[in-house]
């Protein structure tokens, strides 16, 4: 199957400033594609040179087989795009904004599209409620049931849940896979790490204007060298020779050879030492371990082991650890 939405050498620049640069994206019929990074990554850029309201500068994107950057009035027809809910008219209800939007794409018998679309989006009880009666999260909701009147092949939805609080955003994603379960492709924008991994099939990530890394949340994981981290405490018995720390001119080779270790790191702790283990296999390794404790009566306290993140992704890739905070509204 050719790709719904195919992107080559994307590039758009401000002034002296690539905010897009050299893109490839190809997005497959039936998914949720994920564009995830920074504020200033340059997501909202690709996102609407996609969707024909921006020009690139180079490079080339079809949308179903149609050139986006020369024929973005077919593409419009195809697609659908989330508003802003501040854009949204306050004073109609929820149906009658369903039934206006429809004739805007010539829908016929808009009206009749707001039933389903409002059971979609689990807004079916607030299709008499008058907009600003609408909590955030739920004019979020109905935003996405607009983007769908006029039953696009591809929605675009960009930072969906930015500003909703956690359970707004939960029943956000809930909406989201809905809109998927019912047969759209769906291309969404986020700096949420784990709103990426739990709800799109596959993610670009994103960073000054480049992709850096794009696969299944999965795939991306199993790139890194090493997909989980094992911790504990060690305490030895008085009497027992001090494990090495950090500083110490040789640190243990006995963590970092054990199976599966990629790296181990002994720090001095409050208690005892700080052991960490970035692992290709945790259950591999965590058994070496024991049996290691076990051969020089060490006491390991706190033993846990965490799967690899996005945020290990992002930290692989670019040397800088991911800040998650909220993009300036202003931009
Ligand atoms: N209209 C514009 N004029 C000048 N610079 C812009 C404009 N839009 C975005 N930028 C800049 O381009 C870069 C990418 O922006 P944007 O695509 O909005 O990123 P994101 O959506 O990932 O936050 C940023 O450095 C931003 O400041
Ligand atoms: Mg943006």
């Amino acid at each position: 199957m050719p790709p719904i939405i195919d992107v080559k050498n994307l590039t758009k620049r401000y002034r002296n400033h690539i905010a897009v640069d050299n893109v490839d994206l190809e997005v497959q019929e039936g998914e949720i594609f994920g564009i995830l990074g920074p504020n200033g990554a340059g997501k909202t850029t690709t996102l609407e040179m996609i969707e024909g309201l921006r020009k690139p500068d180079a490079g080339s994107i079809t949308v179903d087989g149609i050139d986006a950057v020369n024929d973005s009035d077919r593409v419009r027809k195809i697609i659908g795009v989330q508003l802003q809910s501040t854009a949204l008219f306050p004073y109609l209800t929820a149906s009658e904004l369903v039934a206006l939007f429809g004739s805007f794409y010539g829908v016929t018998e808009p009206r009749n599209r707001a039933p389903e679309l409002l059971r979609l989006v689990d807004l079916e009880d607030k299709s008499a409620s008058r907009v600003e009666e609408l909590s955030g999260g739920q004019q979020q909701r109905l935003s996405i049931a607009l983007a769908l009147v006029n039953t696009p092949r591809v929605t675009f939805l960009d930072e969906p849940t930015t500003g909703l609080d956690p359970h707004a955003r939960r029943n956000l994603w809930q909406t989201i896979l809905g809109v998927r379960e019912a047969g759209a492709t769906v291309v969404l924008t986020t700096h949420y790490m784990e709103e990426a991994e739990v709800l799109c099939d596959r993610i670009a990530i994103m960073d000054g204007g480049k992709v850096i890394a794009c696969n299944t949340p999965a795939g991306l994981i199993r790139g890194l060298d090493a997909e989980a981290t094992v911790t504990a405490t060690i305490i030895r018995p008085v009497g027992v020779d001090p494990v090495p720390t950090r500083d110490s001119a040789t640190t243990d080779d006995a963590f970092s050879n054990l199976p599966g270790v990629v790296a181990a790191d002994v720090s001095p702790h409050e208690t005892g030492n700080r052991l960490t283990l970035k692992t290709r296999d945790a259950q591999t390794s965590i058994m070496g371990l024991l049996e290691l404790a076990a051969e020089r009566s060490i006491v390991l306290e706190d033993l846990s082991s965490s799967r690899a993140t996005l945020e290990d992704v992002f930290l692989a890739r670019t040397g800088r650890t991911y800040e998650e905070d909220d993009p300036d509204p202003a931009s």
